[in-house]
Parts: structure tokens; sequence; C-alpha cells
């Protein structure tokens, strides 16, 4: 009876509309600018709407007399002028005694801090923490305009899924939906309340797009990405960036299906400005104009100005072949002056709408102190909830008492290093080092440093006695180890992903001393350090943690402060498995739970004994460490989780209702996390799909009832011709991650479907989706009856 009722459902409800995608960016154009933008666009010359286009370098290419010149011929924007005397002199020649008196924008590479640095921005994503990622810039850009910066190229959003890639430590990792959450708390905290607020600077949602995809992890590289994924995987943290307001947008390097990003009329033509309502203006990445020669793309700068100006680049930086060529691109009506207006409006509106017509100058007075109290605490905040527990031995951390320690590895007094990768304007005589935070808590007494190791890439072992002679006097070993801050950020890409240097082996020769030892690991990335985790009674994970990263690690370890974060990006076991990510698609042959690796292949099998699935024979199917792992020192219990429905229609909201106590010996903040998963659609769905997750604190001994509400809008994506869609008749499994790796499952039907496409269901289709249903509806919120019934068609990860 149910099972027809089942398919009564299927064959009845067949209702659709069209999915309207809502924007609240800046697209609501304010008229009043509109009309400015328009006089001044009629006032102008050519020549200096050539040169409000175009964005130069600062002192570093131009000297002083040559730079004022080119503000009084009108230049757009200047980049790396970080001087707040400089900022005034060259904004008072602009509004004095340029023509059209039309401030400068001043741009610079604020990507995790200004002078405080905060954690790298892959490790502000392992926060989860929202508000603390918002903080985070509102400081940057507090700090960053104090000195002259009124916009910053950041956020990054590019979705990373390979370790090697340097710029992976710029990126909040390998999800949409965790990256779109970044993308906009980045750009809420840099750009506050815009003209209104003296602290604002505008953001750039980089780099526009799907860069992050660059073949075997070089930078730069090539990028071939079906429409499919670049608009379900690579768009969605742009989406969020130009809804929550970002003003400007940079195009990449990178080619996409064979053109450039920044001449690619069908990424920013049609997809940010038609499809996304984007109003505010693009600028080049450096050089990328140019660059198209190199490409193979254009034949010479003239041709390269002309496609990057008509696929809707409206600023070129650093390069200069729009001012060189586009009037003769004009004379010979390749490029239309209407475009170039354009480029220009675009660039005025975010202009005004930062307030820089009506407040031109930096009044410093105005601005808080840098690296003040307030900031720091901020930042030690930051670099506590982005470090990861990976392991905790029988409870190992937090110790509970002081005693000797000793202190080994090349980043344990790295001030400089452990700010990471783009603290350009970061000191390193403010950081404060894990080495100096553990002398000031345990007492110098306390502490016995030897680092083995000059730097993390030496291979010269000469400190090696020293190290192991403390590790013998202290009781245990703290061994603060992974790259420099060289080693990752933009053009450092690594083929070889293990800890670098001597590292490996000199936690191998402590490993035999026997004392315990504790591995702390600071790195622009992912690392590959399985091996090393299993000679460490605890691994905590703190990526570059900024300014405040040796405070912050004390705490954590001395369990002043409990970790809560969970990793953004999957960490691989070893290169070889890279692309490694938690939400691949299954496979026609996905592997089972525990595939034969060749260790244990008897000698002269056949074959097709293995079952022929999809894994590698040395390092099976599962990574080092997945997506959304992290430990905490404390023990979540997850239970009961139940669905208000089994069924969800168009308008209807479906909670996921489930119980978690604290059975621990902490207080500690859990991040629950929902996922999903489409078991059949018209184009393949990942495996997993992170939808929801909700950051909450529990006290030891307490249950906490969390709710997640589900709407078909959460179970859309985009089909093969740019279509967003949800699929009536479709079985979602929907499930918690709980900490230990464990899940919570339950699943439910979606039977209206909204979108521009229905897909009709065979008869096999609807048979399978009733006979699951009624399995299913048996009991929907008994896990245990669920999963085994749909695992031998579908193996979920
Ligand atoms: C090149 C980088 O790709 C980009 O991220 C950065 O903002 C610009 N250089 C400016 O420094």
């Amino acid at each position: 009876m149910k099972q027809l009722f089942t398919i009564s459902v299927f064959i009845m409800v067949l209702i659709s509309c069209s999915n309207k995608q809502e924007q609240t960016s800046i697209a609501n154009l304010d008229s009043k600018i509109e009309n400015k933008i328009s006089d001044l666009i009629s006032e102008m010359t050519l020549e200096e709407k050539l040169a409000q286009i175009s964005q130069v370098n600062s002192s570093y290419s131009y000297n002083a007399g040559e730079m004022k010149e080119l503000v009084r011929k009108g230049i757009g924007s200047i980049l790396n002028e970080v001087d707040p005397k400089a900022y005034n002199e060259l904004q008072k020649i602009a509004m004095e005694e340029s023509r059209m008196k039309i401030p400068i924008i001043f741009g610079r590479d604020v990507i995790h801090g200004f002078r405080t640095i905060f954690p790298i921005p892959l490790g502000q994503a392992a926060s989860w923490d929202m508000e603390m990622i918002e903080t985070g810039a509102r400081i940057a850009a507090t700090e960053a305009r104090s000195q002259g910066v009124n916009w910053a190229f950041a956020p990054m959003l590019d979705i990373a899924r390979d370790a090697r890639w340097g710029r992976i430590a710029e990126s909040a990792g390998e999800d949409p939906y965790l990256a779109s959450l970044v993308a906009a708390a980045t750009v809420k905290g840099f750009q506050g309340k815009l003209k209104d607020d003296k602290n604002s600077i505008a953001a750039c949602a980089k780099h526009f797009i799907a860069y992050g995809a660059a073949e075997g992890g070089r930078d730069y590289n090539t990028t071939i990405v079906s429409d499919e994924q670049l608009r379900n995987t690579y768009l969605p943290p742009f989406r969020a960036a130009v809804n929550a307001g970002a003003l400007t947008v940079m195009s990449a390097f990178n080619e996409i299906n064979g053109i450039p990003a920044s001449g690619n009329n069908f990424t920013l033509k049609q997809i940010l400005r038609n499809e996304l309502k984007f109003n505010g203006f693009v600028v080049s990445d450096w050089g990328s104009v140019t660059e198209m020669i190199t490409h193979g793309y254009a034949a010479d700068d003239r041709e390269a100005a002309k496609i990057a100006i008509n696929a809707g680049v409206d600023m070129e930086m650093a390069s200069d072949a729009y001012r060189k060529n586009i009037q003769s691109l004009l004379e010979t009506e390749e490029v239309t002056i209407e475009s170039i207006d354009q480029a220009v409006r675009n660039i005025l509106r975010v202009k005004f709408m930062l307030g820089l017509f009506d407040n031109p100058y930096l009044i410093p007075q105005e601005y808080p102190e840098l690296l003040n109290k307030e900031f720091l605490e901020a930042a030690k905040d930051a670099a506590i909830k982005s470090t990861v527990l990976l392991k905790n031995d029988a409870q190992f951390l937090p110790f509970n008492n002081k005693f000797k320690v000793a202190v080994i590895g090349p980043l344990a007094d790295a001030p400089h290093d452990q700010m990471g990768t783009w603290a350009f304007d970061g000191k390193k005589e403010n950081s404060i080092t894990p080495l100096s935070a553990l002398r000031e808590y345990l007492g110098a007494e306390n502490v016995i440093y030897a680092p083995g190791l000059k730097n993390s890439r030496t291979s010269i072992e000469e400190g090696f006695p020293d190290a192991l002679n403390a590790a013998v006097a202290a009781n245990v070993v703290l061994f603060f180890g992974g790259e420099e801050a060289m080693l990752s950020g933009e053009a450092h890409s690594r083929g070889n992903i293990d800890l670098p240097g001597a590292q490996n082996r000199l936690i191998a020769e402590l490993f035999k001393l026997g004392k315990p030892i504790v591995l702390v690991v600071m790195a622009g990335r992912p690392l590959t350090i399985g091996n090393q985790a299993d000679m460490a009674k605890a691994v905590l994970y703190a990526w570059h943690p900024g300014t405040m990263g040796g405070p912050a690690l004390v705490d954590l370890l001395w369990g002043k402060a409990i970790p809560s974060a969970k990793l953004p990006v999957t960490f691989p076991k070893a290169v070889g498995q890279i692309p490694i990510y938690y939400n691949h698609k299954n496979t026609g042959r996905p592997a089972p739970d525990n595939p034969t690796t060749l260790d244990v292949i008897e000698e002269g099998a056949l074959q097709t004994s293995l079952g022929n699935t999809s894994y590698l024979l040395d390092y099976g199917k599962d990574p080092l460490y997945p997506f959304g792992f992290g430990l905490s020192y404390t023990n979540f219990e997850y239970k009961n989780m139940v669905l208000t429905s089994s069924e969800i229609g168009m308008t209807d909201t479906l909670t996921v209702i489930t119980e978690i106590t604290n059975t621990g010996m902490y207080d500690a903040t859990e991040i629950v996390q929902l996922y999903i998963r489409d078991i059949a659609a018209s184009v393949t769905r990942p495996v997993k799909e992170l939808k929801d997750f909700k950051k909450v604190f529990i006290k030891k001994g307490e249950t906490l009832k969390i709710e997640f509400k589900i709407t078909s809008d959460l179970l859309s994506f985009y089909n093969i011709v740019g279509e967003k869609l949800v699929e009536k008749g479709i079985c979602v499994l929907c499930w918690l991650l709980c900490m230990n790796g464990s899940r919570l499952r339950t699943v439910f039907f979606i039977i209206y479907a909204i979108g521009l496409f229905i897909r009709s269901l065979s008869l096999f289709e609807i048979c399978k989706y009733a006979f699951l249903n009624s399995l299913f509806c048996i009991n929907f919120t008994s896990i245990s009856l669920l999963f085994p019934a749909i695992s031998a068609n579908f193996i979920i990860l």
C-alpha cells in the first residue's frame, strides 16, 4: 500500500516553476550617484577615461615625480602605496590638481590582517566561525584604512582541492558552501557600512574564476572545468560575495577551457554581469591582460587590450595596454566608446559607494592604534579557533600542570614564518612565538629549547644532538614543525607535501627516545604527516597562526582553551591521492569500505579478484583526515536524529532535529555538520554535500537540541546548461557527521520540484525509489535500518 502510495506521489506530483535567483548585491543602482557619474563622464577626455581605468604600482615602479604626474592626469588607482602621508599628498593632487577631481582608490593585498596578522585564510576557514572571520576582516580594514589603503585584494574565493597548490593557503578550502559563508563574512567585515563608515575598505572577490583548478597544482596553470562544475563548485563563493555587496572582482591569471579568464566573455559577461548581476568593477590580476599574449590568445598588447576591455575587465592592473592602445582601437572601431564609458562608470560607482568623493583624505588621529590590545586579543582568539586537534591519544592533552618541556623544531621560534604568506604589512617583531609564550607561561627554567633544525627546509642535521639531549632532559617533547611562510602562497607550490627538510628524520630520532611527543604543525597547506602523527601522542594543526600564534597554542596545550576547529579541506595520505576531496562523485564502481591494498593481495591472484572498483592499490580510498574532521578535549554524543517529515515540497521547510550531549570533562564548542546526498539526479551529484552547520557551546553533562531547516532551495543545483533546479521524486540522504567520524543518517524525498527542468522518471527509477522509500519509511529515524538498505547500491563517504 505504502509503495502504491509512493508511486502515485511520483506520478501525480508534477508541479514545477521557474526559479528566479534572488540578488541583494549592489545591483540596486542609486540614480543620484548614476547621474553624477554621467555628468563626470560627459566631461572627461579620452585620456582621462583611460587613466581612470588603469591601476599603477606605487613607488616600486614610478619615482615620486612620475607618480604625481600620473595622478594629475587622472590615474584611477594605485596599488601598494602604504603610507598615510603619501596617501594624502597624492589624493590632494587628485582632488585639487587633476582636471576632473576624481579620488584615487588605493589597493593592497590585505589578505589575513594588516599589521595584526590573523591565521591564514585556510586556517580561519577551519574555525567555521563567521563572526570571528568578519571581526578579523573588520580589524584588517580598520588598520589598513588608517594607513591609506581603501581597497583589499581579498577575499580569495578559489575552491582548492589540491594541497600541492601554494595558494590553497589563501583559500577557504574545498567546500563551496563553507567558502560561500566565508566570502560573505569577509566582504561584510571589510566593507562595513561603506561610505558611512571610515573603517570600510572595498573588498575584491578573486580570482574569477576556477583559478584553484590549476592542473597538477602548479600555479597559474591551465584549468579545464565543465559548466556544471563551474556553477556548482567554483561559482558559489563568488555569488555569495556579490550578494554580500562585494564592490570589486579580480579576473584570474588562468585560462578556462582554452579562454583566459581576463578575456573571457562567458565568465565575465554572461556569468558575472548577467547571472550574478554584479555592478561593481572588475580589475585584472597583475599583468593578466598582457599575459594573454603569453597564453597564446592575443598577438600583441593591442589585441590583449581589445579582448580584455570587450570582455568586461574594467581596470587594468600593473600593465599599460589600455592606456597605450585603446585610442587606436576606438579609431578602428574594434572597441566602442560605450564600453570604455561603462568601465569608467563601474569604477566611479565604487568610488562613490566607498565615500571617496565626500571624504577623500585620511585623518590618522581618527583611527585606533595598530596592534592594540583588542586587535591582538581577536587575533589570539582566531588562532585558537583555527587550530585543529587531529589526534589525542588517551586524552594526552590538555596538560594540567607545569613541567619541563623540550621545545624542538624549526617553527618554535620563527616569528616571520608563523605569519604565513601574504603578510606584507605584518612585522615579525610583533609576533609572539610558541617559544616566547612557553617561557612566559612555564618560566624559562622549564623550557629547554633546541630547535634541531635551522629552518623547515634544511637537511643539515648538526642540531640533532642538542635536540635529542633536550628531549632526554624534559618530560614532554613539543615539536613545532611545518613549513616556512615562503613555501606556500602565490607561485609556491610543492610536489612533495611531507614536512620538508630533515624534520621527519628528527621526529623519528626523537620517537626512539620514548619521550611523549606533541606535534604542532604550522603550515600553509595540508601536509602528509601520517607517519609523524603516528609517532605523536597528540597533533595540533595550527596552519600559519599569525601574530598571536604562540599564546594561542599555549592556551590550547594547557586547556585554557578547548580546540573546536574542523578541517576545511581533506588531508591526503600521499601526494598520489590528489585530487582528493570529500564532495566527489560516486563513479559507477565506488570502492567498498576496506578495499584490498597491494600489501595483502595474494600472489597469483586473478586480475579481477579485487572487485574492480575505484581506489589506489597502495593508499586505498580514504584520506589521512577527512573534511569536517577535528577533535575536542571533551566528547560529544549525537543521538535521536529525527525529521519532521519524510517528504519535502516546493514551499516546505523540513526540520532535522538531533540531540547532542557533552559527555566529556570540559565545557566546549562543537561544530555540528549537516550533509545531504541526492542519490539520483539528471546530473550526477556529489557523494556528500555540506548544507548547513551550527557551532554550539555545550557545557559538560549538558544536552542540546539542535535544529536544521531544509528548504528546497538548499537542495538545488545547476545542470549542464546552467539551469538551476531541484528534481522531484528524488531521494535525499541526510546525515550529521559525529565527532568520532561516525554518522547519524536519515532520508527524505523531494515530492515537488522547482526549476526550469524536470526530468521524467523511468518506470525502473520509480520502482527503485518506491522500493527504497518503503524501506526508509518503515522508520525513517532508525538509522541502522536505513543505511544497510541503501549501502548496497551507494557507497557513502
Ligand atoms: C597577483 C595575485 O594573483 C593577486 O592575488 C594579487 O592581489 C595581485 N598580484 C596584487 O598583488
